[in-house]
């Protein structure tokens, strides 16, 4: 933790007043009114037994569990004993209550494609490709890297892992050869599925490519599996590379679940951290599925004939949750759009919502403010009237964006959520239910059953209304991370080590006497750039290992569209110069172009105290133009700063 806390506290956010009720016809159709939340949410805390059995029992389970948690600080295990298979209730399970020919998901290729599949469909596909990887030699337990577009390949892969119990590691596809062989090696991933290219602006991603420059850097691998999606030639590599097509189209599409421990491994996914590479966030079967079935359902006030879109990609935690897992345990129709919001304009989102008649939007702040951003006319082009909730992730979702998703978009007859969690909680931790509270722009709102969120201070004192501190979850929750793959003591130290017997989150919040958290961005050296998480410390080792850099130091700046943007502060090694267009190419190729600075400030020297620690509160003061503020004498040499300030950005 760094000087940020101290920022945040004193320099708490201008206080929203609005509160935007849920409109009358929304509120009564509402599965979970106000009073039912109430006595739901206490009973999740009081009595967390017959809540969560009463939840999980919902679902299929091969053996029942004997005990619903067994919390030894820092390691739960839930659903103790219980076997199951999060596949098998996601598929098997929706075609024995006769969802079969419902459709479970409608994909859009951005050249304008369109494949559906039925639950039946899926189950067999998903039964094809789980017989693929038997036959390839993948085990339970085996870690699988995936690396794929937003194409439906990518859940049928995710699916078919978790129904062999072998444990699935999802790349984000715009992520950089040397990423993806981190992750590999730090998973000892065998296989990796992936394809020819995906598409982003009508021109091809070479994924297949960086797939065979990241084999050569990563020696566990040994299979690779490569979906055709663009067309494109691509080398095979014999006794390696096999086409999905030819494999998983000659399998069988009988296949039988296998019945998992609760705490069977279900996937890792790697997350930047405050510190060092990258972490593996370990999810499990059982606890995983439970919540995100609960949240799915409760949090979007899910309908049996919702078509729902999180316009999320399965590289991230959002897209694992709320475009795979969540909308097919409950059996509804989700929507997978492959491609960028404004291709071919900045009409695509509404389109998409007015051909397949969405009913339910879940997207990011950075997407709302960049629609924003390009007026009321695109999104006025389409029908939009099939909308009836929308929802909101990633980062703090400003007011004014707000009102416009709220105005433009729902046309004031939808309710606003706006959900807080992280990759390692799995799924929502926090937000307002729809029908049964109204909403407070720019706050998250109220805890999701059996969370128990607080604030606190640095040494742990609960806080009183509207003071920012610390946010914190009390108590062991279903879908949390188990462990930090292959490194519990960074589990240990990162989540529960900071404040005693708390989970902590690593976000600035507070909470207003109705019980509302506000949560106000992260306290850690970790950046929200349009609601992708990076570490500074991951950036500045990449800049640092640039023949031109001899030191680096990276902050974030608040930006208009992205939320936050990368701000570089680069010194050079003697006799070199620093070209910026080579530091953001190397950027690039080393992490992916999300890390990729938006301005970079060479300079002779950084501000450091005389014991050497560089003092960021000031570079982010002049990264965002602002005036030095706070105490500059313990810098060994202050005029430092006078010097960044005049400098260059480049
Ligand atoms: C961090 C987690 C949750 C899936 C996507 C991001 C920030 C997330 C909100 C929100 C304010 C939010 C936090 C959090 N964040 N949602 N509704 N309001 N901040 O997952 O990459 O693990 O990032 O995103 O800072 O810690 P992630």
């Amino acid at each position: 933790m760094t000087d940020q806390i101290d920022n945040m506290l004193i320099d708490n956010v201008l206080h929203e007043t609005r509160v935007i009720e849920p409109p009358a016809e929304f509120a009564a159709k509402a599965s979970i009114k106000r009073g039912e939340y109430e006595r739901r949410y206490r009973q999740s805390l009081d009595d967390p037994e017959t809540f969560w059995t009463e939840v999980a029992g919902q679902l299929s389970w091969t053996q029942p569990w004997t005990q619903v948690l067994d919390w030894q600080e820092p390691h739960a295990r839930w659903f103790v004993d219980g076997q199951t298979n999060i596949a098998y209730n996601a598929l098997d399970r929706q075609v024995e209550l006769g969802r079969g020919d419902k459709r479970a998901f409608i994909w859009e290729g951005e050249d304008g494609e369109v494949r559906t599949f039925t639950y039946a469909e899926l189950l067999r596909e998903v039964s094809k490709a789980a017989n693929t990887l038997t036959d390839l030699g993948v085990q339970v337990g085996d870690r699988v890297t995936l690396y794929l577009p937003l194409i439906p390949e990518a859940a049928i892969a995710m699916l078919a892992c978790a129904r062999i119990g072998a444990v699935h590691s999802v790349v984000f596809g715009g992520f950089s050869v040397s990423a993806l062989a981190d992750r590999i090696t730090d998973a000892q991933s065998k296989v990796l599925i992936t394809a020819d290219a995906g598409y982003r602006k009508g021109a091809p991603v070479p994924l297949k490519a960086n797939a065979d420059a990241a084999a050569e850097l990563a020696p566990s691998l040994e299979t690779m599996l490569v979906v055709r999606r663009a067309g494109v030639a691509v080398p095979m590599k014999e006794g390696r590379d096999v086409w999905w097509s030819e494999a998983v189209g000659q399998a069988s599409d009988q296949h039988q679940a296998a019945p998992l421990d609760s705490e069977h491994p279900l996937f890792v996914l790697y997350t930047s951290g405050s510190t060092g590479k990258p972490k593996g966030v370990l999810h499990t079967t059982g606890g995983y599925m439970v919540s995100a079935f609960l949240t799915m359902q409760t949090a979007f006030d899910l309908k049996e004939d919702d078509v729902f879109w999180c316009t999320a990609d399965v590289g991230w935690v959002t897209g694992h949750s709320y475009t795979v897992y969540g909308p097919l345990l409950c059996g509804a129709t989700a929507v997978m759009y492959e491609g960028a919001p404004n291709h071919p304009d900045w009409g695509r989102f509404w389109s998409v919502i007015e051909k397949h008649k969405i009913n339910i939007l879940y997207t990011a702040p950075t997407a709302i403010r960049s629609f924003m951003r390009q007026g009321d006319d695109y999104p006025g082009r389409y029908d939009l009237s099939s909308l009836r909730l929308l929802g909101s992730v990633g980062e703090p979702i400003n007011p004014e964006a707000w009102m416009w998703y709220h105005r433009v978009i729902g046309g004031e007859r939808c309710p606003v959520i706006d959900t807080w969690w992280q990759t390692e909680t799995g799924t929502i931790m926090l937000t307002t239910l729809p029908g049964a509270f109204p909403a407070k722009p720019g706050s998250a709102g109220l805890p999701m059953f059996g969370i128990e969120p607080a604030i606190l201070t640095r040494d742990g004192h609960e806080l009183g209304p509207d003071e920012g501190g610390l946010l914190v979850i009390k108590r062991p929750w279903p879908s949390m991370l188990r462990t930090v793959y292959g490194d519990d003591e960074r589990y240990r130290k990162t989540y529960w080590g900071e404040i005693p017997h708390v989970y902590f989150a690593g976000d600035g919040a507070r909470k207003d006497a109705d019980g509302y958290i506000t949560v106000m961005g992260r306290v850690d050296d970790v950046l929200n750039v349009s609601g992708h998480r990076l570490g500074t410390m991951e950036i500045e080792s990449v800049l640092v290992a640039h023949p031109s850099i001899s030191e680096a130091a990276v902050v974030g700046r608040p930006d208009e569209v992205k939320g936050e943007c990368v701000v570089a502060f680069v010194t050079p090694q003697s006799g070199m110069e620093c070209d910026p267009a080579a530091i953001r190419a190397f950027i690039t190729k080393e992490i992916g172009a999300l890390a990729r600075p938006d301005a970079i400030i060479v300079a002779d020297a950084l501000p450091k105290t005389r014991s050497g620690k560089i003092m960021r509160r000031f570079l982010r003061q002049i990264a965002a133009g602002k005036e030095i503020q706070g105490d500059t004498s313990t810098l060994e040499d202050p005029s430092v700063l006078e010097r960044l300030q005049a400098a260059e950005v480049l």
